[in-house]
This record gives C-alpha cells, sequence and structure tokens, in this order.
C-alpha cells in the first residue's frame, strides 16, 4: 500500500483483503475507544454534501483516539485560488492524514503529489473508493467470503460504479452492468476487455443469479440540472421486486446512500428482507478506522 488512498487500483489484491479482514475485526471486537492514533489529526476538506462519510470519518478517528478538523474550502484560502501545492504543503506541516471530497479526481492526486501526508479520496465525480471498500466488507461479512461473487450494478456508470470496476479488476469478480445509453462507465476505467466485467442494457440481464444487486442515485452531486432528463432516460432501471426476483434468492440489495425511494429503487425493497444498507452505512465507519490505521501506523507493512 502506497502513501495515499485515491483510487481502489492503489490496493493489492492481499492489501484490500487484508484492510476488510481488520475492518470485520475491528467492528467484532467493538471498542469505542483505542487510543491508537492519540495525537494525531485528520483534516477533512469537503466540497459536497456528506452524511455517512463525513461523521464514519469523525467517528473513526475520535475511537482512534484522534482528532479531526473540518476545513470549508470557503473559509480558507482555497476559496481565494491559493495554489494546490502550497496548500497541500502547509496542510501537511500541521496534518496527519488528510481526507478530501470534491469534484475532480485530479485535483484530490494533484493535492496527494504534493502532500507529505497520507490522502485520501472521500469522493470525486471520477471515483468513491472507500464507498466501494466497505460494500465489499459488508459482502463479506454476510456471505462469508468474496470468491464466486456475481454483482449486478443497476444503473448509472458513475463514481461508485467505476470504483467498482475497479474492485472487480483487482479481485476478478464477476460484474454486470446495465446502464441505458449515454450513461456507460468511462471506457478507461473500463480498460481492456476482460471476462469478468460486462456492460449490458438489460437490468435483468445483468441482475439474474446475481449475489448482489447494487444501485445508486440517477443524478449525481454535481448533476441536480440534468434530474429531469436522467428521470426519464433512467425508467426501467429501477431496482424493485420483479428485478430481485430474478437474482439468487439470498441476494443482497446494496445501495450506498443517500437514496430516492421511488426512484432508483423502491421502498420495498430497500426496507425489505434483502437490504444491507444500513450495515452498508455502519460498516463505512469499521472500514475507515481500519485505513487510517493502514495508513497511519503502517499495518500495511505487516500485512
Ligand atoms: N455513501 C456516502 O458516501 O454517503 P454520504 O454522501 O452521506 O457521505
Ligand atoms: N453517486 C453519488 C454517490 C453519493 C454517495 C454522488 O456522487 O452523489
Amino acid at each position: 500500500m502506497g502513501k495515499d488512498f485515491l483510487t481502489i487500483q492503489d490496493l493489492s489484491r492481499e492489501e484490500m483483503t487484508a484492510l476488510i479482514d481488520r475492518a470485520l475485526q475491528i467492528k467484532k471486537e467493538g471498542k469505542r475507544s483505542t487510543g491508537a492514533l492519540s495525537g494525531y489529526t485528520l483534516g477533512l476538506i469537503f466540497d459536497k454534501a456528506s452524511t455517512r462519510t463525513r461523521v464514519s470519518f469523525e467517528t473513526a478517528m475520535f475511537r482512534l483516539g484522534g482528532q479531526t478538523l473540518f476545513l470549508s474550502r470557503a473559509q480558507t484560502q482555497m476559496s481565494r485560488d491559493e495554489a494546490i501545492e502550497d496548500t497541500a504543503r502547509v496542510l501537511s506541516r500541521y496534518l496527519d492524514v488528510l481526507a478530501i471530497r470534491t469534484y475532480s479526481q485530479e485535483q484530490v492526486q494533484e493535492m496527494a503529489q504534493w502532500a507529505d501526508i497520507p490522502v485520501i479520496n472521500a469522493l470525486t465525480d471520477k471515483y468513491h473508493p472507500c464507498q466501494v471498500l466497505s460494500d465489499l466488507m459488508t459482502v463479506k461479512e454476510k456471505r462469508g467470503a468474496l470468491e464466486d461473487l456475481r454483482v449486478a450494478w443497476i444503473g448509472d456508470g458513475n463514481n461508485v460504479a467505476q470504483s467498482w470496476i475497479n474492485a472487480a479488476h483487482v479481485l476478478g469478480f464477476e460484474l454486470l452492468l446495465a446502464c441505458p445509453a449515454g450513461y456507460h462507465p468511462l471506457p478507461e476505467v473500463l480498460g481492456e476487455k476482460t471476462e469478468n466485467i460486462r456492460v449490458v442494457e438489460d437490468p435483468k440481464e445483468a441482475a439474474e443469479d446475481a449475489d448482489v444487486i447494487n444501485t445508486d442515485v440517477w443524478a449525481s452531486m454535481g448533476q441536480e440540472d440534468e434530474s429531469a432528463r436522467r428521470l426519464a432516460d433512467f425508467q426501467g432501471f429501477q431496482v424493485n421486486q420483479s428485478l430481485v426476483a430474478v437474482a439468487r434468492q439470498d441476494v443482497l440489495v446494496m445501495h450506498c446512500l443517500p437514496a430516492h425511494r421511488g426512484e432508483e429503487i423502491t421502498a420495498d425493497v430497500l426496507d425489505g428482507p434483502h437490504s444491507v444498507v444500513f450495515d452498508q452505512a455502519e460498516n463505512k465507519m469499521h472500514l475507515h478506522q481500519a485505513l487510517l490505521e493502514g495508513l497511519l501506523l503502517g499495518r500495511r507493512s505487516r500485512i
């Protein structure tokens, strides 16, 4: 594992497995306080809204005995165009680790390039790697293993979908993405054609015999003015009872949240027996604890 966590591909299969297992162990131990990162400070720069990611990172850091500093761009010189390279070098003198949620992946990469401290991608328009790590933790928690896994992604080929593609490249599980024309993942993320990753246009084809059905909003943060067009374009791509019926009987239904009940997923499925969405939300905290520990204490060197 390198200095930063900017995309899933920053991790090898072994590192990903070890992080997930450590997070499961942290959850099982159930300690509210460890003191492992006492004296350490996590900075948080969030240019987009967040409930889960921000609160779970803050709580994870508190449980580790460290503290957090929420940095609003508007109240720092970042709002007055201070160069990323200067911001990164200055923040590295005060903080021990920095998590950023913003629009451009390149901006997070630039921050990481100039920062001496680990930088974590807390979501960009392109990727949401922390989400997919905790989602894989949830799959392992529920199924016991990540082997022989068939995952269906229904809807937008967005940041979360693209991190799932990265994960399928690293771990090799089968991933079928049903996305309407015009909303496919980026070709550069799909990469070379592989046997385990396919984009189809029929949600039922993707969901057939799936172990996991996963979806997300049709208009992500920053795309609010496209909502009406997207609502029309995504008709037929809803996760509902008839889609769940073609999957395996023990299928897990996942959604990173926030969800729009009645749009990309029906309320009865979101609240139904297959749904693991609130376990996913909880697991973000345990996974972030494992990630902070790994980045700051070099647990990775013992993996
Ligand atoms: N899933 C997720 O990242 O949620 P938030 O936008 O609330 O952080
Ligand atoms: N695709 C969504 C994920 C939110 C956690 C967004 O970017 O808004």
